[in-house]
């Protein structure tokens, strides 16, 4: 399935309150300065054209959402569509997630951590630039809080498979529950674009949940 193009923003839309690059953060950065409250954090990489973190953010005021997207041209996308819901809890970063979680998340600082059908990299000379590898889920679960979250949703099964294989490496990480498919209320009632597209073309999804219990 190849990428649609994006839809038209419009050019007077002011989001630079909403948008970041992570190129340009300073050493010492905290998340206290982008949000004024210490509701619980989550944490979305790959956020692709925003549905995530627009929906959610929407459902859950009392949390603060970050997206980390490394196309620029999603991220201010995504940043766009926050601006235009007027949400306060989230924010977009442009730039390299796997970084942002390395350098910039605290220990024990995030209560949900989101993945979502990230780019599969079919060729197997290519699978070393796989998001969900080793050292990130060595980030995942120092970032975690105790008891915190990791969704992980794909429509490769290898993938599917691969990750949760790697993850039974990971004994603190308590999974994978089973994540039901919940029916689409209207058109947009899907957790990612790329959820809503699988559907539609009626392929699988696979989904999986971890808790981290230290
Ligand atoms: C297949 S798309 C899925 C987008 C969205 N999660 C969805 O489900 O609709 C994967 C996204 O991850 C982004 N991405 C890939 N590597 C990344 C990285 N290291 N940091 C942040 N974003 C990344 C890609 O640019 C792309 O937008």
């Amino acid at each position: 399935m190849g990428r649609r193009a994006l839809p038209k923003l419009n050019p007077n839309l002011e989001y630079s309150d909403y948008y970041g690059e992570i190129e340009s953060l300073s050493d010492d950065w905290d998340i206290t300065s982008i949000f004024d409250s210490t509701h619980p954090l989550e944490v979305e990489l790959g956020s692709g054209k925003g549905l995530f973190l627009t929906t959610a953010s929407g459902l859950y005021p009392d949390r603060n959402f970050v997206g980390v997207e490394i196309r620029k041209k999603y991220a201010n996308y995504c940043a766009a569509k926050l601006s235009e819901a007027g949400r306060h809890n989230a924010f977009m970063f442009q730039g390299d997630g796997l970084l942002f979680f390395h350098k910039y998340l605290k220990d024990s600082s995030v209560d949900d951590v989101h993945v979502y059908f990230p780019d599969p990299w079919w060729k197997s000379k290519h699978r070393k630039r796989r998001v969900l590898n080793e050292p990130f889920m060595h980030d995942v679960i120092r970032v975690l809080k105790d008891g915190g979250r990791f969704h992980f949703w794909t429509d490769v099964q290898e993938y599917f498979q691969s990750t949760l294989a790697l993850l039974e490496e990971f004994p603190s990480l308590s999974g994978p529950l089973d994540v039901e498919a919940k029916p689409a209320e209207h058109d947009m009632d899907y957790r990612t674009h790329y959820e809503r597209r699988t559907r539609r073309y009626d392929r699988p999804v696979y989904r999986s949940l971890y808790t981290l219990v230290r």
